[in-house]
């Protein structure tokens, strides 16, 4: 059976724009922001985003290019046999994300729903507490996994491809206009302020907590380490420049984050509320808040939780795909077997999650920023030191003359620098961990 590919460039572009805008943006974001000081995360977030997770999401994106397969597949074709387990780090780390991923996409479903009845607006507090972990959520969890998996099981060029192009621009409208409403609240200029407030002595005294932190939002945020871009770029039939494609597609995730934050800070300052306080529930227990106060309440939950829904869909699709993708290359499975035993897989890794707060927390704040910069230094040090050349010259493939030009130093930058980085800041987080 041939391989599929995106119909057209703008829909693979679409698709990985997806796939790098989702809760990251507009949930963990806004959460590690605040739990980090302020503008000083923001500052150093967007400087790893540059500097680290452009860099990295074209070295991830040349070896499923080149190989046209799944990460273990990529490595094995590329590499030999015996580079197949680094290319299963990837794997581990999609595993990791997804199964709480899921999670926070059934509380947003929940939201969603809940927002047409107005349930939350009387206890805000009460009703997050209620829902948040346990058979409900669960439940909820699953109905979310099962609207990811109906979208990767239609396929990449029919499935992906076309919900993502609606998606996308979908999302982009909605939060554009979200966004000018939210300007319009009293207190909106409170939000903005801690948005860009910067606390340079909080990022003295807290320099490597605040760095690793960044560093694991960044890959995050553009989808990078977990082989979803490695495996969306494996389905190019052409050669036109990823380093374009890489920058329009970091470029976009950054600038529709940026809208997302001027959406999400400004509603939550308007009612006096600290982003920070509460956890991984406190966007939910405070926007909740937000919107009962407001005129056309009900219509304003559904629009948000709704763009949130899609957003966090088009991420996990992008994950899902991964493990199908693994086990139709390397299996030979029906992509309807593959996606019935992924599924299978996250109902049980993220039935844990949606029962034990301390498991998920464990997966969300810790453990994904791991694996996601041991996946990502996996593929560096595949690029740099087993492909070689051959990556240097993957990436100038149909490249301007400007790409062209920066692919040497990108080349010494995959190769040496970034490893370097990603190996302290993993050290350092994993001293974070058990110290
Ligand atoms: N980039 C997604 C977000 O910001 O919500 C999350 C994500 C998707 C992480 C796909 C990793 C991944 F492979
Ligand atoms: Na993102």
């Amino acid at each position: 059976m041939t391989r599929a590919t995106w119909r057209t460039r703008v829909g693979f572009v679409l698709a990985a724009v997806g796939s790098a805008v989702g809760l990251g943006n507009i949930w963990r974001f806004p959460w590690l922001t605040a739990q980090n000081g302020g503008g000083a995360f923001l500052l150093l977030y967007l400087l790893v985003v540059v500097l680290v997770g452009v860099p990295g999401l074209l070295g991830e994106m040349v070896i499923g290019r080149r190989s046209g397969r799944n990460p273990v597949g990529a490595f094995g074709t590329l590499g030999g046999d015996r580079w197949r387990p680094l290319g299963g780090l990837a794997l581990f780390a999609s595993v990791v994300v997804l199964s709480f991923y899921s999670v926070v996409g059934g509380w947003i479903l929940r939201y969603t729903v809940a927002s047409a009845t107005g349930a939350y607006f009387p206890a805000p507090q009460e009703y997050f507490a209620a829902i948040d972990y346990g058979v409900g959520a669960a439940g909820f969890h699953a109905l979310f996994l099962l609207a990811t998996a109906a979208v990767v099981y239609v396929g990449v060029d029919r499935g992906i491809e076309v919900a993502t192009t609606v998606m996308v621009p979908g999302i982009v409208l909605m939060l554009g206009g979200l966004a000018v409403w939210a300007g319009t609240l009293d207190g909106a200029t409170g939000g903005y302020e801690f948005y860009l407030s910067l606390d340079l002595a909080y990022l003295r005294a807290n320099f490597f907590d605040v760095l690793g932190a960044a560093a694991g939002q960044a890959l995050f945020t553009l989808s990078v380490g977990a082989g979803a871009m490695l495996t969306y770029a494996s389905y190019l039939g052409e050669d036109r420049s990823l380093a374009a494609d890489g920058t329009l597609i970091a470029g976009l995730n950054t600038g529709i984050g940026v809208l997302a934050g001027l959406v999400i800070f400004p509603l939550l300052f308007s009612l006096g509320v600290d982003p920070g306080a509460g956890g991984p529930g406190a966007l939910f227990i405070s926007l909740a808040g937000a919107f009962a106060s407001l005129p056309y309440s009900r219509l304003v939950g559904i629009a948000f939780f709704g763009v949130v829904l899609l957003a966090a869909l088009s991420s996990s699709i992008s994950i899902y795909e991964v493990l199908v993708s693994y086990l139709v290359d390397e299996h030979g499975a029906s992509r309807g077997g593959a996606t019935a035993a992924v599924g299978t897989l996250f109902l049980v890794t993220g039935t844990g999650a949606a029962l034990s707060p301390s498991l998920f927390t464990l997966l969300a704040d810790t453990i994904a920023n791991l694996a996601l910069t041991a996946g990502l230094l996996g593929f560096l040090l595949f690029d740099g030191w087993v492909l070689g050349r051959l990556a240097l010259e993957e990436y100038e493939l149909g490249a301007g003359r400007i790409a062209t030009l920066a692919g040497r130093p990108w080349f010494v930058a995959i190769a040496v620098i970034l490893p370097l980085f990603l190996a302290f800041t993993f050290v350092t987080g994993i001293g974070g961990v058990v110290g």
